[in-house]
């Protein structure tokens, strides 16, 4: 057999995915994680997907999307940043994924550095790496409040820095950025001719704390603006199958876009796109229901984690919670969730998915049943 690309073969296997196929190859083991929602999917959705099918309305879709679910996308992200966002400016992509490979394929050349937080999402850094582009690990401290610092940026930032990649409310982590840092990161931007891929994916879940994009900061005059945020219907809707998020990139951007896309999936698939313009038109309620049930769960974990003596960072969004495993992992964590799996049957993602400050740490999903994720963390080691 000929030889793989090399940068293929020097992507490494995702931990999280690792834990959690374990898990799933053990009875009856509580999986904590993967942020998964489990809700069902009301029915208007559902119908929409459909009929789509019904009608046999199978053909390619324009290479933005249907007009129809571009102009819903514009709207909700009009409302959620604060700032008029055109159905010009919105690409529908399969998912948050694409929507990062399509934004880092617009601006990255090999070589190229990229800013990615650590700890951070893992395919951050693995879909630079298979653009031959270079990742460059942020580091966010536990004495910060695992927030960005200026400063620490500043100092990894090199001629060959393109774009910083921020991720608010964060997954693994659960922070959120307030308006005053949120400001000073596209000023830096602004600097240092930056773009920035803005993950949102988890806009919608933020408690007692309000969501900012850095799209409310970016300068709107055509060819000017710097910032492109990614969203996804994945977890505000729990429709991680579904593979639709959308793409809002500067004015001006769309046409290249389109010819790059038509190079990567053309179009999303056609029911995936009138089930998403459904869930965005139709009824919110299982939004705020999906909302409440993450602060709830996210207060009963804390609850146990305080009882048993575990520091944990205070979740103000998405529905994670990151925990410190320290006393209990020797140095290893990974090997630690492992153990902890084969001997308690509960998975947690160990923090080194995440990059090396997750060392010690680990990542608890709070999207599932209430009862089973207290049962599993009251497993956790004492401290
Ligand atoms: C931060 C972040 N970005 C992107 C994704 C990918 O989401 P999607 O299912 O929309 O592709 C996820 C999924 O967990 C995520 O947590």
């Amino acid at each position: 057999m000929p030889q793989l690309s090399p940068h293929v073969r020097a992507v490494e296997p995702n931990q999280i995915r690792e834990i959690t196929q374990a898990a799933w190859a053990s009875p009856g083991a509580i999986v904590l994680s993967i942020g998964e929602p489990g809700f069902p999917t009301p029915a208007h959705v559902l119908e929409a997907g459909q009929s789509v099918l019904a009608r046999d309305e199978t053909g390619y879709t324009p290479n933005a999307g249907i007009p129809a679910l571009r102009a819903a996308f514009a709207d909700y992200a009009s409302a959620r940043t604060g700032t008029r966002v055109d159905a010009g400016r919105v690409f529908v992509t399969a998912g948050a994924q694409q929507g990062l490979h399509l934004s880092m394929s617009m601006v990255l050349d090999a070589g190229d550095e990229i800013l990615v937080p650590n700890p951070g999402y893992p395919t951050f850094e693995m879909t630079a790496r298979l653009l031959h582009a270079e990742p460059v690990p942020y580091p966010l401290w536990p004495a910060h409040g695992f927030q960005p610092r200026i400063e620490d940026l500043e100092a990894l930032i090199t001629p060959r820095t393109r774009v910083l990649l921020l991720n608010s409310p964060s997954n693994p982590l659960g922070a959120v950025f307030d308006a005053d840092l949120t400001r000073a990161l596209v000023e830096l931007a602004v600097r240092h001719d930056l773009w920035i891929i803005s993950d949102e994916c988890y806009e919608a879940f933020t408690y007692d704390v309000p969501h900012v994009s850095p799209l409310a900061f970016d300068d709107p005059g055509p060819g000017r603006g710097r910032v492109l945020v990614s969203q996804t219907l994945s977890k505000t809707y729990g429709l991680t199958g579904l593979r639709v998020g959308a793409l809002i990139v500067p004015a001006g951007l769309q046409e290249q876009m389109s010819i790059i896309n038509e190079a990567i999936v053309s179009c999303v698939a056609s029911p995936s796109q009138y089930a998403a313009l459904a869930a965005l038109t139709g009824p919110q309620d299982y939004v705020r229901r999906a909302a409440e049930h993450y602060r709830q769960n996210r207060d009963a974990a804390v609850e146990v984690l305080a009882d048993l003596g575990i520091p944990y960072l205070p979740a103000d969004g998405a529905f994670y919670l990151w925990a410190d495993l320290s006393h209990a992992s020797g140095g290893d964590v990974r090997g630690w969730a492992r153990g902890f799996l084969a001997e308690h049957n509960v998975a947690v993602a160990p923090g080194t998915a995440f990059g090396s400050i997750g060392e010690g740490w680990i990542r608890i999903a709070l999207c599932g049943d209430r009862d089973r994720l207290v049962e599993g963390l009251a497993r956790l080691p004492r401290r």
